[in-house]
């Protein structure tokens, strides 16, 4: 099956969206839920999205964002390098179709932002929830480790242990 990944399409979003609900049957991706899972991939920080297509159907996505102060990543990597956050792109909502795992679709996805936040002299940092234990091997055998550990905080009052992850 030929996989491709390109830049996201308005018109992508339906069947994203519904695969992002399988995503959060099956793995609890993302901890705030899916009520709107058209308007929750429309980032307003957005610099780019990709989708991953298989076979002319859109299966899987990433965006990168510009790094504000409010976003935990952002405070953390801040911390740990001294560097201004101007200088750092956040890649938010990675998923993958479960239908569609393990065929190298989500590193593709990761490695194309870095290489976009890289060719314009941007750094790369992220959080992820320590139970997403596959995302987080994806991110150390790309070279990324933890930098700080950090709770995410959402809902009514509901709290998820995380790390904030960059490459050393
Ligand atoms: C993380 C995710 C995007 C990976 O997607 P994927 O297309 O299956 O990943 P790949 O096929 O590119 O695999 C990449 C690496 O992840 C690891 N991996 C992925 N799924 C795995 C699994 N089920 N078991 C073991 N390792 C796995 C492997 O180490 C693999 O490395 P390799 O290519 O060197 O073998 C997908 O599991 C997903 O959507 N998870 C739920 C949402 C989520 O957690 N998003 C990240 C939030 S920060």
């Amino acid at each position: 099956m030929a996989l491709v990944i390109r830049p996201r399409r308005d018109e992508d979003i339906p069947a994203l969206a519904a695969a992002l609900v399988r995503v959060h049957a099956q793995d609890g991706y993302p901890v705030e839920g899916v009520a709107d899972p058209e308007g929750w991939l429309r980032h307003d920080r957005e610099l780019q999205s990709w989708t991953a297509v298989e076979d002319s159907k859109p299966m899987g996505q990433i965006t990168l964002t510009r790094a504000v102060p409010a976003d935990d990543a952002a405070g953390a990597w801040q911390k740990h390098t001294g560097d201004s956050i101007d200088h750092l792109a956040i890649p938010v909502r990675l998923f993958v179709d479960p239908d569609h795992r393990g065929s190298g679709a989500g590193r593709l996805l990761m490695e194309t932002a870095v290489d976009f936040a890289r060719s314009r002299g941007l750094a790369v940092a992220f959080d992820v929830m320590l139970k997403d234990r596959a995302a987080i091997r994806l991110y150390e055998r790309l070279g990324f480790a933890p930098i700080a550990e950090i709770s995410h905080h959402y809902g009514d009052g509901n709290t998820e242990a995380a790390a904030v992850y960059a490459i050393q």
